[in-house]
């Protein structure tokens, strides 16, 4: 659990960082999924890191130049009428009490208030990429300011992202935040192990979903972390493949990329495996070499690594063998640099997982890369995609009928720690002995 002293914690390491600037941040906005049917709310995670309010409609400021109030909320009031219908508010009142503001207003008081907290600010600390409409919001204070500026001779001359700063925190997870992840990935590893149990020829893809995801909400998560992926056959060379409507067959692999959102925080796992009992000679070349770049991958995740060498190391691994299997030919060095082997392997080798699952967080500085350190947790996902209708790149050898629609992915979310790294999800095997039975 994440108490309400490190979300002021949060936002006292942010305020030390912006000194003289005020920093705004707008809670998600209720999504519709069709006509008047809302999706369940999920709530910012900028927004969330920083208040733990899981309300949409809100607006969290941060002055920490401010006289009286360093931290405001604006949020919706209580209203018996609307709370019937679309379920219980904190309110203004509670919005100081239970959630550490200085002070609080309804959100319809923004206008009319915000003005206070800017007034003496140097520059607006705010995101503009998220939200069109409320940019304009902010656009038209800040006119307002500069318009007026010379009467007070003070006023934000400036509007910058917090996203640097507040990204740098988010990619370092505290304690509490790790217990988390590992709720959420203690549950997916059970879902994981009971779904290659489950799985058998003859079954739908549906059917392996259904039972991951029951486990999912049965143990607490609040459900999967992102569309559940169970790709049989030849589906599984399709990356992002969320049909799940097939029937398995024998000599099917199956994979499956599946976490869930545990207090907003996830786990992100795939698992390929044979349908029967046994992996194809093709299948299982295929999947050892999968399985010894994602090995020596995860053995680049070490405190002090530049980020990008984990990816580099399953290329590397990645092209050896498909040249020693005849599928990739030339030199090796051009092979990589010119990405000659992106037919069979498109996608990154991992990224930063968090409260997002594509986490926030820088990648390079520049032309550095993000040194790894400890608190950093990534997925390690290498995999090869021979689809029915993959073409090699001009000038490389055709591919031979016995390797097609196969595909393979093996992912794991992986702790940087002082001492290297900790495989968070290594409660689900995928050694070949333990994919076969
Ligand atoms: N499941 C999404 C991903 O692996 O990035
Ligand atoms: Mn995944
Ligand atoms: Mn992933």
């Amino acid at each position: 659990m994440i108490l309400h002293t490190e979300y002021q914690e949060r936002r006292e390491q942010l305020m030390a960082k912006i000194g003289s600037g005020t920093a705004i941040f707008k809670s998600a906005p209720v999504a519709v999924m069709h006509n008047d049917v809302e999706y369940a709310f999920r709530q910012d995670s900028d927004f969330f890191y920083l208040t733990g309010f899981n309300e949409p409609e809100a607006v969290a400021v941060l002055a920490p130049h401010h006289e009286e109030h360093r931290f405001i909320l604006f949020v919706q009031p209580k209203e018996r009428e609307k709370e019937v219908w679309t379920g219980y508010r904190t309110g203004v009142e509670a919005a100081k009490e239970k959630f550490g503001a200085d002070e609080a207003y309804p959100i319809a008081e923004l206008d009319e208030k915000l003005p206070q907290y800017l007034e003496k600010a140097d520059r607006i600390y705010y995101h503009l990429g998220r939200d069109r409409k409320f940019n304009d919001t902010i656009l038209d204070h800040w006119q307002r300011l500069m318009r007026t500026y010379s009467k007070r001779g003070t006023g934000p001359f400036a509007i910058e992202s917090t996203n640097p700063i507040l990204h740098a925190m988010r990619q370092v997870k505290s304690a509490a935040e790790l217990e988390m992840m590992r709720k959420a990935v203690a549950i997916s590893v059970e879902a994981h192990n009971h779904a290659r149990d489950f799985a058998q020829p003859g079954r739908y893809e549906y059917e392996v979903q259904a039972e991951i995801e029951h486990i999912f909400r049965l143990r607490g998560a609040l459900g999967p972390a992102y569309p559940s992926i169970v790709a049989s056959g030849a589906n599984s060379c399709v990356l992002h493949y969320i049909e799940n409507d097939r029937q398995m067959q024998d000599n099917d692999l199956l994979l499956i990329d599946a976490g869930c959102a545990y207090g907003y925080y996830n786990a992100d796992i795939t698992r390929t495996f044979p349908v029967g009992n046994k992996f194809t000679p093709e299948q299982k070349i295929l999947y050892e070499l999968v399985l010894r770049a994602q090995q020596d991958a995860i053995a680049q995740i070490q405190p002090g690594n530049p980020y990008n060498q984990f990816h580099d190391t399953a290329v590397r691994v990645l092209v050896e063998g498909l040249m020693d299997l005849g599928l990739l030919a030339g030199d090796i060095e051009e092979i990589i640099k010119e990405e000659k082997y992106k037919p069979f392997y498109m996608h990154r080798t991992g990224h930063w997982l968090g409260l997002d699952v594509h986490d926030a967080g820088a990648y390079k500085h520049g032309e550095n890369w993000q040194i790894l350190q400890p608190g950093h947790v990534v997925t390690v996902e290498p995999g090869l995609y021979i689809g029915m209708d993959t073409e090699p790149v001009e000038g490389q050898p055709a591919i031979d009928e016995c390797w097609r629609g196969i595909g393979i992915r093996i992912e794991d979310d992986v702790l940087v720690t002082a001492e290297g790294h900790e495989v968070m999800t290594e409660a689900v095997p995928k050694s070949v002995e333990d994919m076969e039975r």
